[in-house]
This record gives C-alpha cells, sequence and structure tokens, in this order.
C-alpha cells in the first residue's frame, strides 16, 4: 500500500506557516507544521514519509542549521528552503549543502505545488527502493516466503544456503511459475552480496543492438548506466537466458572471464524450461553454459511436489482471506484429490492464483474449487479423480497433515480442542504432529 507522503513546514512566523499549510492542503497534500527547527527535529528524521520546507532565518536554529543537521540524518531527504528576496548566495549556499530546491519570497503558489509534487514521488521512490533493499538485505524474511515441507523444498533450501554463500555463478532453471526469480532473490539475500546491487534484466523480447547496448553500454548520453555496471559488485540476474542472442553471448562470456576470481560481480542466470521442450544447455553455446552452470538450482514442477500442493493451498487461502476480510474455504476431502491431481502447468503462480478466486467464491458463497481448476485447463482429465501414478499413501498423508493444519489454527494451537475435534488421543496427535513438522507453538 502507498503511504501518503506527508510535508512538513517549518517557519517562525505563523502566518506564513499557515498559509503555506493551507495551500499545499487545498492541492491535497497532507501537512504538518512547525514553529521551530527544534520542534521539527523532534518528529522528522531518518525514513520520515514525506519532505520539508523549511524557512531559511529563523530565531534559534536556523534553516541552514536544520538542512545541515537533516542532511546528517537522512541526505535523500528532500529539503525545500524558503528564502528571503535577493538571498541568493544563501539559496546557493542551501543547494550546495543539499537542499532539494529553494523557493524565493515572495512565492508563486503553483511553483510551490509543483515542487511538492516532484520532492514527493521522489521521496516515495527513495523509500520504496529502501524498503526493497532492506527486505533484500534480510535474507530470513525471504527464506520464509519459501514455503514447502516436502523433500525438494528442504533440498532447495540447502541449496540457497550453501550457494548463496559461495561466490560463483549460477544457473537457475524450471517451468514458468516455479519460484525461479524468488530463488534468485533469496540467493542474493542470504550471500555474501546481500545488501549489494540486485539488478534483474530481462534478455527476452529485444532487439539484439538495444539489448547489447543496454547491457553493456556503451552509454547513451543522459542515459542509464549499462546494467553491468549497475550491478557492479552484487548480483545480476539475467532472466531467460535462452533468449540471449548468439553474439551476445560471447560478450557475455568476455565480461565474465574479465571478472577474476572470485567474480566482482555474481551473475545468476534463469532460463525458463517448456514442459517436454528444448533445455538451457540447448540454446547456450557450451562454454558459456558450463560457466554459468557451475551451480545450478533446477526448480521441481508444483505436480511433482506432491504433498506441498495442499500446504501452499491453504497458506495462500488463508492470507487471501485475511486480506479480503473473510474466512478462508473448507477443502474437501475430494477437492483435496482434485488439487492433488491438477496438472498445474502455471505451477505455483497459478496456484496463488486459483487460491485467491476461491477465496472470492466462497466469500461470494458460490462455486467449488473443481471448477476454478476447469476452467483454468479445459482439460476434462484434469476433474477425474484417479489415483494414478502416485501412491494413495501421499494423498492420504497429504490430507492429514492438511486437516490438522487447518484445526490447529482454528483452535489457536489448543490440543485439546484439536483432540476432540478430530477424535484423536494425544499420543496419536502430537505423533501425526512430529511426523508432519507441525509445531504448536506455530499456532498461539
Ligand atoms: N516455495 C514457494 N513458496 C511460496 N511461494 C512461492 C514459492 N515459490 C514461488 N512462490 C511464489 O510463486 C510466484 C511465482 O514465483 P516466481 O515469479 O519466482 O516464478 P518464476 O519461476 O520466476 O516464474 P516465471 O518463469 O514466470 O518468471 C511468486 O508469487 C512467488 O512469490
Ligand atoms: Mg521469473
Amino acid at each position: 500500500m502507498a503511504q501518503a507522503m506527508k510535508i512538513a513546514i517549518v517557519d517562525d512566523e505563523q502566518d506564513m506557516r499557515q498559509s503555506i499549510s493551507q495551500w499545499l492542503a487545498l492541492s491535497g497534500f497532507d501537512t504538518e507544521t512547525y514553529p521551530s527547527a527544534e520542534e521539527a527535529l523532534k518528529s522528522v528524521g531518518q525514513d520520515y514519509p514525506g519532505v520539508i520546507i523549511s524557512d531559511i532565518r529563523m530565531p534559534g536554529m536556523d534553516g541552514m542549521q536544520l538542512l545541515k543537521k537533516l542532511m546528517s540524518v537522512d541526505s535523500s531527504l528532500p529539503v525545500i528552503m524558503i528564502t528571503g528576496h535577493g538571498d541568493v548566495p544563501m539559496a546557493v549556499e542551501a543547494m550546495r549543502v543539499g537542499a532539494y530546491d529553494f523557493l524565493e519570497k515572495p512565492f508563486n503558489p503553483d511553483r510551490m505545488t509543483e515542487l511538492a509534487k516532484k520532492a514527493t514521488q521522489a521521496r516515495r521512490m527513495t523509500l520504496d527502493a529502501r524498503a526493497l533493499r532492506r527486505e533484500l538485505g534480510d535474507g530470513t524474511t525471504i527464506m520464509k516466503k519459501l514455503i514447502g515441507a516436502s523433500p525438494v523444498m528442504e533440498r532447495l533450501r540447502e541449496d540457497i544456503l550453501d550457494i548463496g554463500q559461495a561466490d560463483g555463478h549460477v544457473l537457475i532453471d524450471g517451468e514458468t511459475g516455479t519460484g525461479k526469480t524468488l530463488v534468485a532473490h533469496a540467493l542474493h539475500a542470504v550471500g555474501a552480496k546481500a545488501g549489494r546491487k540486485f539488478v534483474v534484466v530481462r534478455l527476452a523480447g529485444e532487439e539484439e543492438e538495444t539489448l547489447a547496448a543496454k547491457l553493456f553500454g556503451p552509454m547513451e548520453e543522459g542515459g542509464q548506466q549499462p546494467y553491468v555496471e549497475q550491478a557492479r559488485g552484487g548480483t545480476l540476474v539475467l532472466e531467460d537466458i535462452e533468449a540471449l542472442p548468439m553474439g551476445l553471448q560471447a560478450k557475455l562470456l568476455a565480461w565474465m572471464n574479465d571478472q577474476g576470481t572470485p567474480p566482482e560481480t555474481r551473475v545468476v542466470a534463469i532460463c525458463n524450461l517448456q514442459e517436454g521442450g528444448k533445455t538451457c544447455e540447448d540454446h547456450l553455446r557450451p562454454d558459456l553454459y558450463y560457466r554459468l552452470a557451475q551451480m545450478k538450482i533446477t526448480l521441481p514442477p508444483l505436480r511433482a511436489r506432491g504433498e506441498d500442493i495442499l500446504m501452499l493451498f491453504t497458506r495462500f487461502a488463508d492470507q487471501f482471506a485475511e486480506e479480503y476480510g473473510c474466512a478462508a474455504p473448507t477443502v474437501t476431502a475430494q477437492e483435496a484429490a482434485q488439487l492433488l491431481q491438477a496438472p498445474w502447468p502455471g505451477n505455483i503462480r497459478q496456484l496463488i492464483n486459483i487460491a485467491e478466486r476461491a477465496v472470492l467464491q466462497s466469500r461470494r458463497g458460490s462455486g467449488t474449487i473443481a471448477s476454478l481448476l476447469m476452467n483454468d485447463h479445459d482439460d476434462v482429465q484434469a476433474q477425474t479423480i484417479t489415483t494414478e501414478g502416485k501412491p494413495l499413501k501421499e494423498y492420504v498423508e497429504a490430507f492429514e497433515r492438511m486437516l490438522i493444519d487447518n484445526t490447529m489454527r482454528r483452535h489457536k494451537g489448543s490440543i485439546v480442542g484439536v483432540m476432540e475435534e478430530l477424535c484423536l488421543p494425544r499420543r496419536t496427535l502430537n505423533e501425526k504432529m512430529a511426523k508432519y513438522g507441525l509445531q504448536r507453538s506455530d499456532y498461539l
């Protein structure tokens, strides 16, 4: 959710404060006023969700000192200085210290609104980028996003931690929606380059020449830095590596060879596998392939992750239910079997989508999960329940786990409540919870 940006107005003259505040409030800004720099500093600091407009001449701490103070706390905070008529040297000095811009008295209200708009937009971008960097810098947050208790998921978590720590290049492949981009984030977040640059580039759908310039330069006048420069010292994620034209494959390899060991910039290449189609090896020149695939992570399709399907479905359904303020849909045994049997060509992304639609449907009180699955792939096979290809035991266990998980949630971790509802003796319940890796403390 985008947070509304504030405007803090600092001026010792009450009339001035009021008129600026009223004018900006009329233009839709959320304003707050302070009679002195000292007062303003009590509320405005690092990560302040807005911008500051301050007079320069004030008794006590003046606007210039306030500006310096704010710049030392958060150097990208936009501060607009109000200067008296003819205070040119003062304005110049303010800009040198780091003011965003200045307004000369008596000022033009339209210019003020315009500046306020530009400054708040800039502020929002800074704060968004900061939030993203924090999230990326925090490996545990991102690892928690990776849901699943199946052996493949456990392996994946270990691989991410191991490979994240290592410093060579990585290749991630898998079908669409299996979590490749999420894993690329996770690799960066848990590794030594966490907190450094993280640059994602899509290689598909670009002309070779344009792509070459964007990746390697030379930089156009006033244009963006080439991606290899932007990512220097951090992680460069190349999405759809299979779409990289041959000429650029050679260029990429040459650039990688110049990186030294360990490479200054880590490349995480992502390759989209089509079901039953060509692999990454078919698209890349062998020397590049082997450089990239020193460490390789292949994400399994959802249909191969058996027991995770129901867990993912319940988790996402719960999340959406909370978001939409309604109860999560109950999954019948038959529906559970259908979820397990569905082919999931869109993998986890498709499952998230179906979970959201199931929640909306149950809020309306109509429709079934089966009909959602059926609409999604006009494949009659998808809704006939068969146990073909998978042992019955797997369904039963997945279902049992989901049921206990759901009941524990509803009873907020009360073992007695769950024992009664499921007619299970305590010992059996404990054993099953241990078997499925469910912990009472997670539900309290
Ligand atoms: N193990 C997981 N647990 C929970 N959510 C996951 C998991 N893996 C992926 N997701 C979620 O599934 C969605 C798809 O993941 P992601 O975008 O990483 O897939 P992708 O393989 O990069 O897809 P594409 O090939 O389309 O680029 C995202 O919303 C992601 O957060
Ligand atoms: Mg992706």
